[in-house]
C-alpha cells in the first residue's frame, strides 16, 4: 500500500545543511496554516510564530544562542551554526498554562510534515531557548514580537537540503506495548 502522507512522515529527517534558496511566500503561508490548524487542549490554539526570514534577525538569533550556551559553560562548537544557515526560522512560543507547550509540539510536527510535503526540509531547534540565558540581556521577547505571558518553546528551521539526505537513525525497540 503506498499512502503519501505516511511516506512524507516516514522521509522527514533532521537537515543540518541548506542551501541559500529561499521558501517562496505562498509556501511560508502554508507551512504556518499547517501549524495553525495542529490540535491544541480544549482548542486554545496557544501558540505564538514568529516568521523569521530576515537574515540579520537570524544571525542575531544565532549569537544569542551561542553566547547563552557559553554562560551555561556549554560546548559550542563555532562551525556549527545555530539553523545550519537556513533561510526560514519559525520561533515558537506559547501561553504559560497547562498543555500549552504540548500544543506547540503539536503545531511544530505539523509544519515539518507540511514542509517535507512541499519539498522544504526542517529541523527543530531546542537550543534557541538559550538565547534566554546570556549575558548581554536583550528582550529577546520583545525582539522577536511574543506576545505578553507567552514562553519560548523552540524553533524550526527550513530550507532546501544541500549535500548528503540524512539517513533514518535506527528507532529505538521496545517502546510499543499493546494490549489486545
Ligand atoms: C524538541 C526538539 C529539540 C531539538 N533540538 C535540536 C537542536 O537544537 N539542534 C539540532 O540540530 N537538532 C535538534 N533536534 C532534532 C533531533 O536531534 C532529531 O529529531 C533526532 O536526532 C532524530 O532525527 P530525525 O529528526 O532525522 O528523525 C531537536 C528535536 C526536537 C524534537
Amino acid at each position: 500500500m503506498s499512502n503519501q502522507t505516511i511516506e512524507t512522515i516516514l522521509n522527514r529527517r533532521s537537515v543540518r545543511s541548506f542551501t541559500n534558496q529561499p521558501v517562496s511566500v505562498q509556501d511560508i503561508s502554508l507551512i504556518v496554516e499547517a501549524g495553525l490548524y495542529a490540535p491544541s487542549a480544549r482548542n486554545r490554539q496557544n501558540w505564538h510564530f514568529t516568521v523569521v526570514t530576515n537574515p540579520e534577525m537570524i544571525e542575531k538569533m544565532h549569537q544569542l544562542t551561542l553566547q547563552g550556551m557559553e554562560q551555561r559553560g556549554l560546548k559550542v562548537d563555532e562551525k556549527d551554526h545555530t539553523f545550519y544557515h537556513a533561510p526560514l526560522v519559525i520561533v515558537v512560543s506559547s501561553l504559560i498554562e497547562g498543555f500549552a507547550e504540548f500544543n506547540a509540539g503539536c503545531a511544530i510536527e505539523n509544519m515539518a510534515i507540511a514542509a517535507k510535503s512541499l519539498g522544504i526540509d526542517s529541523c527543530i531547534i531546542g537550543q534557541t531557548r538559550f538565547m534566554y540565558s546570556q549575558t548581554n540581556k536583550v528582550d529577546v521577547n520583545l525582539m522577536l514580537k511574543v506576545p505578553f505571558e507567552y514562553e519560548h518553546d523552540c524553533s524550526i528551521c527550513f530550507g532546501y537540503a544541500k549535500g548528503e539526505y540524512p539517513v533514518a537513525k535506527e528507532r529505538k525497540a521496545g517502546v510499543v506495548d499493546y494490549i489486545r
